[in-house]
């Protein structure tokens, strides 16, 4: 092997917590180490995260692989090589890794796109080999990301029956425990053009962590509420990737953001390092930094970095990121929250009897019917933009009521003869840290439809 070319480059973010943060740029790593302790001598001061991340180059078997591509805040890595030379000579373990490889079915075969008659050839990187050789390459690569994974950490890899076995197989052979398969059906797949076969709507991602008996990171409760309350099942509606994905250009098999928000959302926290060895365009990259994840990428083709590297400027621009976040976090299936206003006096009783009503029919203030409404499945109360809370509603859809029956209960409806009663369970309020500025608009006691993931962690 030819000797490492030493380029050093070291951004140490030291960070007092909570309060404020100090940048410096020592020479070396061993100087970094001393300034950080000149400046902290105090042991009880806990260093950001970010810290470590920084020294994963500067770590690297006292050599430093040089980078295509780092963001200003280091928080995106991105190399452009091979990952099986790469990726034994990364020194340091991740807290999750997804790798969509290749999945050998580039056969010279034809499939439809946009109405057009298109070869489902990828690249020369997509063409298989014999089934001992596609084993051989999985085991490989599979082996190298065992190795680069935490105690807790989860890999996800995804496929269709052209490896998804061979990947299974793999994944058993070397210690890992399965955890799921995802099965991933997209609702606007390409027609199947011999109408000799089903049309092939779906893909599956194995999940699996490193160890048989070790415990695993699972954010369950954000997986539930992102579910409307209940347990999140293994088959998951997502479609295909969308043009506003691909404004930087395109990969052959770019992967939705979307799908990559739930993987990450799923199985990582705030701070985590996630690693993709196939990086392809970077889509596991830019949902992780999205969601206040780092990455590290492994992509050969030159102009896939270039893509990714696009992908990620973009990020800089922190209009273009949110407007990118809020897309990402939609999803046609989406939960949604009704946003109600109630007076002081109704706000308590609606909560003691757990029911919420607003005007129905065309009455002023009245919500007509508004696209998400038939995809309620939570309720804020709030009063003047003032004490937000979210419950779940214990019933889908609503009831018509009087406005003399909900008064006979103390509620001062007198604004419409018909009210749209909506149940609630008011014993499980839900804990949200995505606040919504309820006295942002004029009209704060305007009854409005919002996206679940408006409100909910993503921390
Ligand atoms: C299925 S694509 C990944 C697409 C990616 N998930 C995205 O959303 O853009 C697989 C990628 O792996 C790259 N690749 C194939 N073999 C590789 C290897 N040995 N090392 C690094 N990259 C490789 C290919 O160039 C291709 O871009």
């Amino acid at each position: 092997m030819q000797p490492i070319r030493l380029q050093m480059e070291y951004q140490v973010t030291i960070k007092e917590t909570h309060s404020h943060a100090l940048r410096i740029n020592p020479s070396s790593a061993k100087e970094a180490e001393e300034k950080r302790r000149e400046i902290y001598s105090n042991e009880e001061i806990a260093f950001d995260y970010s810290d470590q991340f920084s020294d994963v180059l500067a770590k690297a078997k006292e050599e430093t692989l040089t980078p295509y591509y780092r963001s200003k805040d280091c928080d995106f890595t991105l190399f452009n090589g091979d990952c099986f030379e790469l990726l034994p000579r990364l020194n340091f373990k991740f807290d999750m890794i997804f790798a969509d490889p290749p999945y050998f079915l580039s056969n010279d075969g034809i499939s439809v796109q946009s109405g057009k008659i298109v070869s489902v050839n990828k690249g020369e990187w997509d063409k298989g080999g014999t089934p001992e050789q596609i084993k051989n390459f999985n085991k490989r690569w599979i082996k190298f990301c065992h190795d680069k994974l935490k105690e807790d950490g989860t890999i996800w890899i995804t496929g269709t029956y052209h490896n998804i076995f061979s990947v299974a197989n793999c994944l058993t052979e070397l210690g890992f425990k399965i955890l799921n398969v995802i099965t991933w059906a997209k609702n606007n797949p390409p027609p199947n053009i011999s109408c000799r076969y089903f049309t092939y709507s779906t893909e599956f991602i194995i999940w699996a962590r490193k160890y048989e008996k070790k415990p695993h990171k699972f954010n369950y409760e954000t997986m539930k509420l992102l579910n409307g309350g209940t347990q999140m099942t293994d088959v998951w509606r997502i479609p295909a990737v969308g043009m506003w994905e691909k404004a930087c250009g395109k990969h052959p098999t770019q992967k939705p953001l979307r799908l990559l928000y739930r993987i990450i959302l799923a199985s990582t926290n705030e701070g985590d390092t996630i690693l993709d060895p196939f990086a392809g365009s970077s889509t596991t990259g830019i949902a992780a930094n999205l969601l206040g994840r780092k990455f590290i990428g492994i992509e050969q083709e030159q102009e896939f970095v270039e893509l990714s590297y696009r992908r990620r400027e973009l990020l800089d621009n922190s209009v273009e990121a949110q407007k990118l976040l809020k897309k990402m976090r939609e999803t046609p299936e989406e939960i949604m929250v009704l946003v109600n206003h109630a007076r002081p006096k109704d706000y308590q009783l609606m909560i003691e009897k757990g029911i919420c009503y607003l005007r129905a029919g065309d009455s002023k203030g009245s919500l007509l019917v508004q696209k998400g409404f038939e995809r309620l499945g939570y309720v804020l109360l709030h009063t003047n933009g003032d004490n937000p809370q979210l419950y779940p509603l214990t019933k889908k859809g609503f009831q018509i009521w009087t406005a003399e029956s909900l008064q006979e209960l103390g509620f001062s409806a007198e604004h419409a003869p018909y009210y749209a009663v909506l149940c609630f369970d008011s014993s499980n309020p839900i804990l949200y840290d995505q606040p919504v500025n309820l006295h942002q608009r004029t009209y704060t006691n305007v009854v409005k439809i919002k996206p679940l993931s408006d409100f909910i962690r993503i921390k």
